[in-house]
């Protein structure tokens, strides 16, 4: 009965994740109840909340120099909350490649003087800027990039070098590669695409960054407070937490960050050799910056693209249609998607191609 599906957020979870939720909905661990319904400061849900922290930071392999906080709000609340804690000298600087990358820039401009070090969207944000060629200014606070662009389906392979805290929105790509988190002052990241049901946001933050936020930071924006408050200053999105935490108990189990890079490369190569042997399907996005979790497509017209997106669906391939900024398809392929997902979507691709050529 369940679809393929490949929605860019929220997305499929894995399904033992989902049966186990399933199985422990109406008694949780013996409590006699759900996850949903008990008190965030039991000792139930403490230990939820301490096993999701403990299972990311091995995951990512995050040094002991650094807090992981689940916070609220979503990813474009950090757009806030990034500048209202990290400002000091009151400068940043921005990359811009894409839609989420300048909503951050823009959301940072009511707080300080931001500047854009390079932009790809002349070119319609189809690649990411060579990061060793952009100058950053004196005395910048921080320097913001969006690490996988969710829409245009581009994702950095380098990150640049800066003398300032780098920060990175990894909503879309945490988890599906490894990452050397010390390159980097803050990463955050909505958890609805690769970690869990929308509702908790990650933030993991270099220790010695805390404590400096403005005096006007509302209290649950200030990181320094919620690090103290172990990320439960109030209630917090506990299913989404313990969902969380099935779904990196999955991912360890699978081997964890380095097992799971290999098979989204599978996955990705298998679309991209597909695309680019195909004189019907084509992809406008820089072939050295691909994203490995969103594949945006266009067939030769926007009617056999409409066609497309509807005929997949009734194939239970749903949720294809790209982003209304760049038309086409879209095919996320997050961790939960299954490898079976992206042939079946590749066998109709083929298929329809034949039909409509
Ligand atoms: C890269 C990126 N940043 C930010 C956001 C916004 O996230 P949220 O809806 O959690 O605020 C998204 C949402 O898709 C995203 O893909």
């Amino acid at each position: 009965m369940r679809v393929y599906n490949f929605s860019a957020g929220p997305s499929m979870l894995p399904l033992p994740v989902l049966e186990q939720a399933q199985r422990e909905m109406l008694d949780y661990n013996g409590s006699g109840m759900s996850i949903t319904e008990m008190s965030h400061r039991s000792k139930t849900f403490m230990e939820v909340n301490q096993e999701a922290n403990s299972l990311l930071r091995e995951l990512m392999n995050i040094p002991d120099n650094y807090s992981v906080l689940f916070v609220q709000g979503g990813a474009s609340q950090q757009f806030a909350a990034v500048p209202l804690n990290l400002l000091k000298n009151g400068k940043a600087d921005y990359i811009l490649t894409g839609n989420f990358a300048s909503k951050a820039y823009e959301e940072g401009l009511k707080y300080g003087d931001m500047a854009i070090a390079a932009s790809s969207k002349a070119d319609g944000y189809t690649y990411i800027p060579d990061v060793d060629s952009i100058r950053f200014r004196e005395n910048i606070d921080y320097v913001h990039i969006t690490s996988n662009n969710t829409i245009f389906g581009t994702r950095y392979t380098k990150f640049p070098k800066t003398s300032a805290p780098l920060v990175a929105d990894m909503s879309s790509n945490i988890l599906s590669e490894p990452v050397d988190v010390g390159q980097f002052g803050l990463i955050y990241a909505g958890a609805q695409k690769n970690i869990a049901p929308a509702g908790v946001t990650i933030v993991i933050i270099r220790k010695d960054l805390l404590g400096n936020a403005s005096p006007l930071c509302p209290t649950m924006l200030n990181y320094a407070i919620q690090d103290k408050n172990d990320s439960l200053y109030n209630t917090p999105p506990c299913f989404s937490i313990y969902v969380a935490m099935l779904v990196f108990r999955w991912l360890k189990s699978l081997g964890g960050v380095d097992a799971i890079y290999e098979l989204n490369k599978q996955k990705a190569a298998i679309l991209y050799d597909f695309i680019d042997n195909s004189d019907f399907y084509s992809s406008k996005v820089s072939k050295s910056d691909r994203s490995l979790m969103n594949v945006p497509f266009v067939t030769p017209s926007p009617e056999l693209d409409a066609a497309f997106v509807a005929e997949a669906s009734k194939n239970g391939l749903v949720s294809l249609k790209g982003h209304r900024l760049v038309g086409g398809m879209r095919a996320s392929i997050y961790n939960a998607m299954p490898i079976e997902g992206v042939k079946k979507l590749v066998e109709f691709m083929k298929k329809f191609e034949l039909e409509n050529k």
